[in-house]
């Protein structure tokens, strides 16, 4: 089975003690993962060690930095490479945040960079994609998603795609309260998992976990997460309340 995942993206929120405080109320519920299942803190940089020693014993848990630069190393001041990330034993990052594409620019042919970089220091990216409203509602939310996935991740063999985590995270559901429907969800999430199936056949698509993003919440996490495409979330807000994310990780297949 393809691992069921609960994803924290913390983007730029909570001072180094807060972020401290959070993990140990959260850990401290020894919430028992299944070999399935997983959990990922995505912390910012000068968290990554702390987060990394908090997890050490809790096994399945793990940590991922929000996001790392294409270039291997050099004159790129503040700038983060993944061979640091690698160097301090973060094993995933996430690539291609809508957060990144629209504030910093970031575009396909960037994003496809930052996966090569990732897999050849053996960190799995957490690669987002996702529409937005005005997308959405011309009804091109397919095309659009299709493109993203090409133009970044089909350069990759089949052996590298199934390395991949990929989160769709539509851009109007994200910070907006406004959850896209279980039934949204599923639908979109079947689209992707029929493109990697066209791309790379069923056996390589059915082992990519596929996570759901925007305004998931401690009440809505399961029934979202119920779609048999949708292998967990990629949760903002709600991953900033223990109490909340403690439902979201409980509420995994
Ligand atoms: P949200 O953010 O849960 O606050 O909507 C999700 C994300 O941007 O990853």
């Amino acid at each position: 089975m393809r691992k069921q995942i609960a994803a924290a993206n913390w983007k730029m929120n909570l001072t180094f003690q807060q972020g401290e405080k959070l993990l140990d109320d959260i850990l401290d519920a020894g919430i028992n993962l299944s070999p399935d299942q997983q959990v990922i803190f995505a912390v910012p940089y000068p968290y990554l060690l702390m987060t990394r020693s908090e997890v050490e014993d809790a096994a399945n848990y793990e940590v991922a930095a929000q996001n790392c630069s294409d270039k291997i190393s050099g004159a790129f001041t503040g700038e983060i490479s993944v061979e640091m990330l690698h160097s301090i034993a973060v094993n995933y990052c996430i690539v291609g945040h809508s957060e990144r594409r629209e504030y910093f620019t970031e575009s396909n042919s960037l994003l496809a960079e930052k996966i090569n970089r990732c897999l050849e220091y053996r960190i799995t990216p957490i690669f987002c994609c996702g529409e937005s409203l005005a997308v959405r509602e011309s009804g091109k939310q397919n095309e659009f998603v299709q493109t993203q996935l090409g133009e970044s991740l089909f350069h990759l063999n089949a052996e590298n795609i199934k390395k991949i985590i990929i989160a769709y995270e539509p851009i109007w559901a994200i910070g907006t309260g406004k959850t896209a429907t279980a039934e949204q969800a599923q639908e979109m999430h079947a689209h992707l998992r029929s493109i990697l199936a066209a791309q790379y056949g069923q056996e390589v698509a059915q082992a990519i976990s596929i996570l759901y993003g925007g305004s998931v919440k401690a009440n809505n996490a399961k029934e979202v997460f119920s779609g048999p495409d949708v292998d967990g979330g990629l949760v903002g807000g709600a991953s900033l309340v223990a109490s909340d994310f403690k439902e979201i990780i409980r509420s995994l297949k």
